[in-house]
């Protein structure tokens, strides 16, 4: 049976009480965290969003209370009234903020029963992400969550102060649009009124805030949901939440340091860390030949190197044949990893191929000499080698020879992932940087033609419009991505904004003059009537806020997630739709799959 809250009103919150309010009499309200019966003396942990204040049924105190006190079971919601007192010497808890005091209960309301709990609220649980999806509002009750949604708020407070600051007005844009262009597939909503008709979910505000620009508007930004259907990962959600940015009249470098205040801004309010400004820029091509991926992670060091040279003349078939083959053989150390079990580097090997590699050549150094089953082919270079590499006994060698985007992608997951490993990635780093000189376009393998790396409005270098015809795949875009500890947090792009151009490269795209007038016609119209130049940069908010609150997944820091599945189990969605709702959108579910078998 439970009672209602009636005039009762609450004085504190859990976590406020300090010695220095003994004596007073308070009223707090939350949830039973723990309860512990101690022959006669009932305690009961009282848990909100602040913290736990310890309160005390004593029979000696309010024999109705502590009656009523024998009823309360884990997560019951409470309301007590009592008087604050000093805990008795040699009974105070260091660990708690308000460990000093304990309130004397005088009067008990109960407001609310909760059934046995699927499991227990804690920091630390030990249960899979589908149960705690299932019950996410029990899992959201955990103290280490609430803490991540704080951040994420900060965040956005320190983003939007700070935009506001520097003259940007916060605009919305629509989410049911016809389609984007940011290469994920689109998720389709039915139009009832024009039957037959989708919109599209926006994958980004990218095409409306460019026309914001035209407008006039010149300094806009968003904090906005984005719906991609792609594959999830653990840094990808079907929803997710991006810091959008567009700007006129500024050119790359203006931009950049714009955008450096901002993430400075961030991380001074969140982790009271100063950046150091400007911030390290690396060309994509440094950031591949270096690093082995376009999204290095500098905390720890572990650069590549090329030792092509080594080989080019020597008795090593296989790596000989790569050179004079027009390929590379790139090379990394895994400082102390050089006592890995011969099982454990046989499974390197066949990672490699999974890769994509042909092959990985591993090395144990030892004071003895090398351990490599191609060891005797190596003994005429060991020196000049190791010399490279900088090398000596305890460490692990990994080399692969293959064309250079193979070599060097290869060797830049075995980076991360061994240096993970050995536990060589120090915590708590912030290794911020910008790569730039993206290449404008990326052959794509399956579609035959070219395709734009980030998307089709960046703007290939002004020095390299010349060859944009003859040598597409060497153009460089005035790109960028913005990295922070390995994971690219965001990117953006200054913009085509002559319509001449914009027709160049749709050519050069194979996006044919009738399809981009069908996709993009409003684009290209409002390109004929005065953009100014435009550039701008969007943040996955999530990915930021992951990072800075310590978390391994995005999940956790959006509050109703999705599954790896697309599923979000707590409201089973999604789900089939009536017959009626069909009816009225003039769709028929068909089961494609098994009318082709
Ligand atoms: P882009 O596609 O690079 O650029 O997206 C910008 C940033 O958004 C984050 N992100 C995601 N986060 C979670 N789940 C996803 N599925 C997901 N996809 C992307 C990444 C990424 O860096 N319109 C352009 C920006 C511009 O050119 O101004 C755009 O959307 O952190």
């Amino acid at each position: 049976m439970t009672d209602a809250l009636g005039d009762w009103r609450r004085s504190h919150s859990c976590g406020a009480l300090r010695a220095a309010e003994a004596g007073q009499t308070v009223t707090l309200m939350g949830w039973a965290h723990r309860r512990r019966d101690h022959g006669g003396l009932i305690f009961v942990d009282l848990r909100d969003r602040t913290g736990l204040t310890q309160c005390v049924f004593n029979p000696a105190t309010s024999p109705a209370a502590h009656e009523r006190a024998e009823a309360i079971r884990v997560e019951f919601v409470l309301a007590v009234r009592g008087v604050v007192a000093r805990r008795p010497p040699g009974t105070e808890n260091a660990k708690l903020a308000t460990g000093d005091i304990e309130v004397h209960v005088g009067e008990l309301r109960i407001l609310n029963e909760a059934r046995p709990l699927p499991f227990p609220i804690e920091d630390e649980v030990e249960v899979d992400e589908l149960t705690r999806l299932t019950h996410r509002y029990l899992d959201l009750r955990r103290p280490a969550m609430y803490r991540n949604f704080v951040i994420r708020d900060a965040v956005s407070r320190a983003t939007r102060d700070y935009l506001h600051a520097h003259g940007f007005v916060e605009v919305e844009t629509p989410f049911l649009i016809r389609t984007t262009p940011e290469g994920a597939r689109d998720f389709l909503v039915p139009s009832r009124l024009n039957r037959g008709c989708f919109y599209a979910l926006a994958q980004s505000p990218q095409l409306f805030k460019q026309l914001l620009m035209v407008a006039g508007f010149e300094r806009y930004f968003q904090i906005v949901r984005c719906f991609r259907d792609e594959d999830l990962r653990k840094d990808r959600q079907p929803e997710f939440t991006q810091i959008d940015i567009e700007t006129s009249f500024l050119d790359r470098d203006e931009l950049l340091s714009l955008i450096e205040g901002m993430v400075a801004e961030i991380l001074r309010r969140i982790h009271d860390v100063e950046l150091a400004r400007p911030f390290p820029r690396l060309t994509y091509a440094e950031a591949m030949e270096r690093f082995g991926s376009d999204k290095p992670d500098l905390r720890f060091g572990m650069e590549l190197q090329d030792v092509t040279a080594l080989f080019r003349d020597g008795e090593f078939q296989a790596f000989r044949q790569v050179a004079e083959a027009g390929g590379v053989v790139k090379a990394v150390r895994v400082p102390g990893a050089g006592g890995l079990t011969r099982k454990e580097a046989d499974d390197l090997v066949a990672t490699a191929k999974t890769w994509g590699a042909k092959g990985l050549v591993w090395i144990k150094v030892t004071e003895g000499g090398l351990q490599s089953p191609v060891a005797k082919f190596l003994e005429p270079v060991r020196p000049a080698l190791l010399g490279a590499l900088g090398a000596s006994a305890g460490d692990l060698l990994l080399l692969v020879g293959d064309a250079r985007p193979t070599a060097t992608t290869v060797l830049g997951r075995f980076r991360v992932e061994l240096a993970q490993r050995s536990g060589l990635i120090p915590s708590g780093g912030h290794a911020v940087l910008w790569v730039v000189d993206f290449p404008l376009l990326e052959w794509g393998e399956e579609e035959g033609r070219w395709q734009a790396m980030h998307h089709p409005f960046t703007a290939p270098r002004d020095e390299d419009l010349p060859r944009l015809e003859s040598e597409p795949g060497a153009v460089l875009a005035k790109a960028y991505d913005l990295v922070l500890n390995g994971q690219e947090v965001g990117g953006g792009s200054i913009r085509i904004y002559q319509q001449a151009v914009q027709q160049r490269v749709f050519d050069l795209l194979g996006i044919a003059k009738d399809e981009a007038r069908a996709k993009f016609g409003f684009l290209l119209d409002a390109l004929e009537f005065g953009a100014p130049p435009m550039g701008g940069i969007a943040f996955g908010l999530d990915r930021l806020v992951a990072i800075l609150a310590g978390q391994d997944s995005i999940r956790e820091v959006i509050a109703f997630p999705k599954t790896q599945r697309g599923v979000d189990p707590m409201t089973d969605a999604p789900a089939p739709a009536s017959p009626a709702q069909l009816r009225e959108l003039g769709i028929t579910v068909v089961d494609w799959d098994r009318n082709r078998s």
